[in-house]
């Protein structure tokens, strides 16, 4: 049968790919590449330099593929992501079964770890479902952004015996401030932080992390948010586009 891997292969440095990451690349006949919109060129680029670095095997075969843009007009967030999930199934299913013998192993490279704020596992067992191809799949885990986060900022995730909240900037106003507890924040688009009003709050940010542009700034929120918000728009301005990530809590370990 088809098997079919999904690699996480870190969220920008290549040294983040662990030794499983690198045996399944090598252990497959075909790598599919997402390719993304002009700006985010330098993305593509990174997955290229791991396949440069990493994949011994000159017989594999690399095969790119554009991702659709997401349709928001018309229709509610729900109905988007699932139009959308659904128009890359159809390419996902036609990649399989153009490039992959029924016998074959192909790997998807995801950005990061693919548990993640990422839907290639959900898409990928709905091309399954539909059973227009036969497969099964692995998932090997990666380094997320999260991890990258903590790690440049030398801190650990949550404080002791307390609970974190991973979540986006659409939804930071939503979700109420608790002391001790410690939200991440992704794919915030609209620089969320700015709207938070808690005196205590610290922040940890960062963009672009694990590559040459990496940018880290960390904080009282109500000292930094504005340095932040220029760096960010600065850097933005400069590289055509940026993804960042940061996290942010008030109180300490041990506070009662
Ligand atoms: C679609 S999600 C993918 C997350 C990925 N699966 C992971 O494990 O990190 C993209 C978001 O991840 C964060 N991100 C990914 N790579 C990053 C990096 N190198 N530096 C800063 N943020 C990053 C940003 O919040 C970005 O908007």
């Amino acid at each position: 049968m088809r098997h079919i891997l999904i690699v996480g292969i870190g969220a920008g440095n290549p040294e983040h790919m662990t030794v499983q990451a690198i045996n399944a690349l090598n252990g497959a006949e075909v790598l599919f590449v997402p390719k993304k919109g002009e700006s985010k060129a330098q993305l593509a680029d990174i997955r290229r330099d791991i396949i440069d670095r990493y994949v011994s095997n000159t017989r594999i075969r690399v095969v790119e593929f554009d991702v659709p843009v997401r349709e928001t007009r018309d229709r509610s967030y729900d109905r988007s992501v699932d139009d959308w999930h659904a128009a890359i199934a159809e390419i996902y299913e036609n990649l399989l079964k153009d490039n992959v013998g029924e016998t074959d192993r192909a790997a998807f490279l995801v950005w990061g770890d693919p548990m993640l704020y990422d839907s290639t596992i959900r898409i990928i067992e709905r091309v399954r479902t539909r059973g227009r191809v036969v497969f099964d799949f692995s998932v090997i885990p990666g380094i997320t952004s999260l991890q990258a986060l903590t790690a440049v900022h030398r801190i650990p995730l949550n404080l002791v015996g307390k609970p974190v909240e991973i979540t986006t900037g659409r939804r930071l106003a939503e979700s109420v401030a608790e002391k001790g507890r410690t939200k991440v924040i992704m794919l915030d688009g609209e620089q969320a932080f700015l709207k938070v009003n808690d005196p205590e709050a610290w922040i940890y940010w960062g963009a672009y992390l694990g590559t040459e542009q990496e940018i880290v700034i960390s904080g009282p929120l109500h000292e930094v948010r504005d340095e932040i918000a220029r760096t960010r728009a600065e850097a933005r301005a400069r590289h055509g586009w940026i993804m960042d990530i940061y996290l942010m809590r008030s109180g300490a370990d041990f506070d009662a």
